[in-house]
């Protein structure tokens, strides 16, 4: 059996007279740019996820390069976020010529460690020039959007939710509300690359925000700085979603709900599976819980005992395909080496341990059974040896 990461062909073939249609409609109105989807699209996912403002933009790395950006952030000021993270949300702030501060994870959810970015902001040398924190709701599970409101409360930072992972996963407060990740931040950012639990055949991206002068210097700034064309009030940059992508990404939208439960069903399974076969020792799993509290874009289990990199071999030449997000954490990245050293034990061990396994919403049952059962065969193996 061949089970694959990530299949966005079997999505297609669910979905293709729809899409078909959808982008048939743009191509026959000679619409491409800016057009009613885009537009409807914005709205749409304003609602969605419970925020004023949704400004498409090209892709999720420009879209956290806008966020920073609309905030003032420029050099000489600081930004904490996490180093167990994509490339793109530490670079969005080097590229306006911050510095990040890189903080250590919660072990169990690997989401930047809220107690060290308080830490950080109380102790800090240049404290008061700390302008922002971004924390990531890393493989689609939220960060506790309850206290991240009470950071920014209390130390007066601005936060920029990176939702790049999590479109549509939630956080229920003690008073009993449920929001969505994004919907807490000063402002937030989405990707819609393909592999992404809201996925674009193609790139595309958002900014989301409830404060309307953020959202306004995001919309001049995607068109060249011109609220009026070719009358440049910013320094802006061409980063418009397109039009096709916002005509798919409206009919996926519709579904969204529907693939994070299958996700989540899917992630329950993985957890029975290793449960039943007596793998938690060897394994750890992630936790599954009630509502959308992680719509798992991805489901990474931590391979201890060195055990990982023999793991992802034996399961590549049983027709497994895994991955490893991520190798090395940014505060070790080469382009990154003149900032001050950090030590980030709980990253590191990450980095050395995590598997991301098959996940997708159109994800077989049986291929989740075999998935399981190789590993076990791999642990039966080396135990035999
Ligand atoms: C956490 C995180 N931030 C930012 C990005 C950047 O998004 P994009 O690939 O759309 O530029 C990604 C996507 O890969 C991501 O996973």
């Amino acid at each position: 059996m061949r089970v694959p990461l990530f299949d966005m062909t079997r999505q297609y073939e669910t979905l293709k007279e729809e899409l078909l249609g959808a982008v048939d409609a743009v191509f026959s109105s000679g619409r491409v740019i800016m057009g009613e989807n885009v537009k409807a699209f914005e709205r749409e996912m304003a609602d969605y996820l419970g925020v004023k403002h949704a400004i498409g933009v090209a892709n999720g790395s420009d879209a956290l390069y806008i966020a920073v950006r609309s905030l003032g952030i420029k050099s000489g000021d600081f930004v904490i976020t996490t180093a167990f993270t994509f490339f793109a949300t530490a670079s969005c702030i080097t590229r306006n010529g911050a510095t990040p501060i890189f903080v250590d994870i919660d072990e169990r959810t690997f989401n930047i460690d809220l107690d060290q970015v308080e830490s950080v902001l109380e102790n800090h040398p240049s404290r008061e020039r700390i302008k922002a924190v971004i924390p990531v709701h890393l493989f689609g599970r939220t960060v506790d959007l309850e206290r991240l409101k009470r950071i920014r409360d209390k130390y007066g930072v601005r936060i920029v939710e990176d939702c790049a992972q999590s479109v549509g996963s939630t956080w229920r407060f003690s008073d009993g509300t449920v929001k969505k990740s994004g919907s807490v931040g000063n402002i937030s950012t989405l990707s819609f690359f393909p592999t992404k639990n809201l996925g674009a055949h193609g790139d595309a991206g958002m900014i989301l925000t409830n404060d309307d002068d953020l959202a306004e210097f995001c919309r001049i700034f995607r068109v060249h700085g011109a609220r009026v064309k070719y009358f440049h009030e910013i320094e802006g940059i061409n980063s418009r979603l397109d039009e096709v992508q916002a005509a798919i990404l409206r009919v996926k939208l519709r579904r969204l709900d529907e693939y994070h439960r299958r996700r989540i069903e899917l992630a329950r399974l993985y957890n029975e599976l290793f449960e039943r076969h007596g793998l938690t020792d060897r394994i750890v799993c992630p936790p599954v819980g009630k509502d959308f509290e992680c719509v798992f874009h991805q489901y990474v289990i931590r391979v201890k005992n060195g055990h990982r990199d023999r793991l992802k071999s034996y399961l590549e030449s049983h027709g497994v395909e895994t991955a490893i997000y991520y190798p090395l954490g940014l505060h070790r990245q080469r382009c990154f080496s003149h900032l001050p050293a950090v030590k980030l034990e709980k990253t590191d061990r990450a980095c050395a341990e995590v598997l991301a396994l098959p996940m997708f919403p159109e994800l077989r049952e049986e291929e989740v059974e075999y998935v399981v059962e190789c590993i076990r065969d791999y642990f039966e193996g080396e135990c035999a040896c």
